[in-house]
């Protein structure tokens, strides 16, 4: 149990005995932001003094007398306008950790409390480029799920692959059309992406010559407007000026975007037109979007020729994938992809329409929802199904099969809107008891501030992201073997090694550090850095405890047996050992609001602390053999914490760095 649950425990009953309702006064206790006032303080005598029309401060005395805590803390000081300063008592600390040291767990005692969780992540659109953004969603899906398995839930991820859309009419028209099959026999995912790629181009080249001629006339309506508002700049009439002037400002900024979307829109014809080859597959093939679509719905309506062709190139896709999967070590307990809903579609549609929850709008059905102008679509007017649909479909499986207590869906923040129109849609359904959450996150940008695009913006240009991160973190880990004062300790081979994990651990935890609702910018010298909120910095220190043991040659069984000689006396032990302790609140704050970062800030908080331990307490040198157990315990506990917390972020250790 983390301290801060017994602390709360403590206080409910002190609570309960001065008002009936104690709800949200015990979220006021929490861990103190400055060491001076003490470890722990509660704010709720506050909140308390204007409900009771008191003084805060008595009530606040009031509230200390009936708190029983003298086993833990110190007699708790009254600050301020009221706030309950607490401060736990060395021996109690020394005796907490003691326990933790001898428990494989480190104290993490499962939930009380065990909830059903089934997580979506991942999901990348099988044989489309799979981006950055799909990493992102992977790794912090993933960690999610170890976390919250840890904390003793049960746990089914699910692999929601998009493996039966347009992407598949795509290849199916290509390969009917453009197939190259030695290259396919070769290196078939190649062949398929290049098929891939090249329709999507010549359906792209249409889709846009088509939108031309709008981006035209909004270039033109809005040079209109400037105009307009660049007269009145010179009006007599102050106010006027003023209003003009912001229009101004407005129109031309608009009118850039206008220019831009032109100008983009004019490259990527011009890239088909200019290309000999290119426009001679354009001019042959004019209806190649509605073909497209055709062969989509083909596909869908069970034609043998194209789920033939399907059957043959999902595996190999597939694979792909797998590969970036294994790198990362990342598994999933199903993979049930958008196909496997595909027939239980269209008894979803008639279940909303029967149950008069879905309405007819020019042909197409539709869902209503209060608050949003547009309806969810659940079926096209050519009687195609869409993504929500098989969305709707996905909940019933999940529902039906495991009977979740929530659904989690790692998903990038553009896709907002559809989760919370599908949310509302199935809440009316019936899924009321279930949380179904999205869990967003923002765009991995570049150093140059626009979206983080790989050079070929393919899975092969995110494999070739993570043999950078790999190649370095081989350049840290040498000059850092180099500078040694003893000279470099690790072989090429282990240098290799090490650069591996590093390199992959450090892709990950750039991406799960960040508040995962903001935009972040990817840097690979950031992310391998030895100092700061890095992997590196969380693998050097939990390395840094492994080599004291190794110097020291200490037996760890036989140490941790010797847990009772934990004792907090130098003030660098004492903020460590409240650190270790502070774990469980670390995990419960991370699954609180799904938020792996805050066991990112943890860990790092953890290590800072370490190192202030390391500079401050000498181990093995340390004056007396009691002294040295000591700190070598809390080097114990240091090291399997930090240990514990990265391997919940997907994240692997190594001895020697
Ligand atoms: N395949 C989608 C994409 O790549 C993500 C799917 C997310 N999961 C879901 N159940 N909608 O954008």
């Amino acid at each position: 149990m983390s301290t801060l649950t017994e602390l709360r425990r403590r206080f409910s009953a002190a609570l309960g005995s001065l008002v009936d309702d104690t709800s949200g006064l015990l979220d006021l206790i929490r861990p103190a932001q400055d060491a001076r006032f003490g470890d722990y303080q509660a704010n709720c005598a506050m909140p308390l003094g204007k409900r009771m029309g008191q003084s805060p401060r008595d009530v606040a005395a009031a509230i200390a007398e009936r708190l029983d805590v003298h086993d833990m803390c110190h007699a708790p000081e009254i600050a301020g306008p009221g706030f309950i300063n607490l401060r736990l008592k060395d021996e109690w600390l020394a005796a907490e950790l003691a326990r933790r040291v001898q428990d494989e767990r480190l104290g993490i005692s499962p939930a009380a409390r065990a909830r059903t969780y089934v997580i979506d992540y991942s999901s990348p659109n099988v044989a489309k480029p799979m981006h950055v953004g799909h990493i992102r969603s992977t790794v912090i899906g993933d960690a999610l799920a170890r976390t919250l398995r840890f904390l003793g839930h049960r746990t089914i991820t699910d692999n929601h692959l998009g493996d039966w859309g347009t992407q598949f009419g795509m290849i199916i028209y290509g390969w009917k059309h453009f197939r190259d099959e030695a290259a396919f026999r070769q290196q078939p995912v190649t062949e398929l992406s290049r098929l891939y790629k090249l329709v999507h181009q010549l359906v792209d080249y249409y889709e846009t010559r088509r939108a031309v001629p709008d981006w035209e006339r909004q270039l033109t309506e809005r040079e209109a407007a400037l105009a307009d508002q660049r007269a009145l700049l010179s009006a007599t009439d102050k106010s006027l000026r003023k209003k003009a002037d912001k229009a101004v400002r407005r129109l031309e900024s608009q009118l850039q975007e206008t220019r831009d979307e032109l100008a983009a829109a004019q490259r990527k014809i011009q890239a088909v037109e200019a290309t000999p080859v290119l426009a001679q597959l354009a001019a042959q093939h004019p209806g190649i979007a509605e073909a497209v679509l055709q062969e989509t719905a083909r596909l869908h309506a069970g034609d043998r020729e194209n789920l033939a062709l399907w059957h043959e190139f999902l595996p190999r896709c597939r694979q792909d994938i797998q590969r970036i999967y294994d790198r990362l070590d990342i598994r999933f307990d199903c993979e049930y992809g958008e196909s496997f809903y595909h027939d239980q579609l269209a008894g979803v549609v008639e279940e909303f329409r029967r149950r008069g929850l879905a309405q007819d709008s020019d042909g197409a059905s539709c869902v209503f929802l209060d608050g949003f102008d547009a309806p969810l679509i659940i079926r096209k007017r050519d009687g195609a199904f869409l993504y929500a649909t098989t969305d709707l479909a996905t909940i019933e499986y999940r529902v039906k099969t495991w009977n979740p207590d929530a659904i989690l869906y790692v998903v990038d923040h553009r896709q907002s809107e559809h989760f919370v129109k599908l949310f509302a849609a199935a809440r009316r359904w019936g899924c009321e008891h279930v949380e179904l959450q999205h869990i967003s996150f923002g765009t991995v940008m570049g150093e140059d501030g626009k979206p983080y695009k790989t050079r070929s913006g393919d899975t092969v240009g995110l494999e070739g992201l993570l043999d950078e991160a790999v190649s370095k973190a081989y350049g840290v880990v040498c000059a850092n073997d180099d500078a040694k004062p003893g000279g470099p300790e690790l072989s090429d081979a282990e240098r290799r090694h090490v650069a591996h994990v590093v390199g992959h651990a450090a892709i990950k935890y750039a991406d799960l550090a960040q508040n995962r609702t903001s935009d972040y910018v990817f840097s690979f010298d950031k992310m391998v850095a030895l100092e700061g909120n890095t992997a590196t910095y969380m693998q050097y220190s939990y390395a840094r405890t492994q080599s004291i043991f190794a110097k020291g040659q200490v037996d760890l069984e036989s140490l941790r047996r010797a847990a009772d000689r934990l004792a907090l006396e130098a003030p660098a032990e004492r903020t460590l050992g409240l650190k270790l302790l502070q774990f469980a609140e670390a995990l419960q704050d991370a699954v609180a609001d799904y938020r792996p970062s805050q066991l990112t800030s943890y860990l790092f908080d953890l290590a800072k602390s370490f190192s202030e331990f390391y500079h401050q307490c000498p181990v093995l040198t340390a004056e007396k053999e009691t002294l040295r157990t000591s700190r070598l315990l809390l080097c114990d506990l240091t090291g399997r914490t930090i240990r514990q917390g990265l391997d919940l972020l997907g994240i692997h250790v190594v001895d020697k760095m």
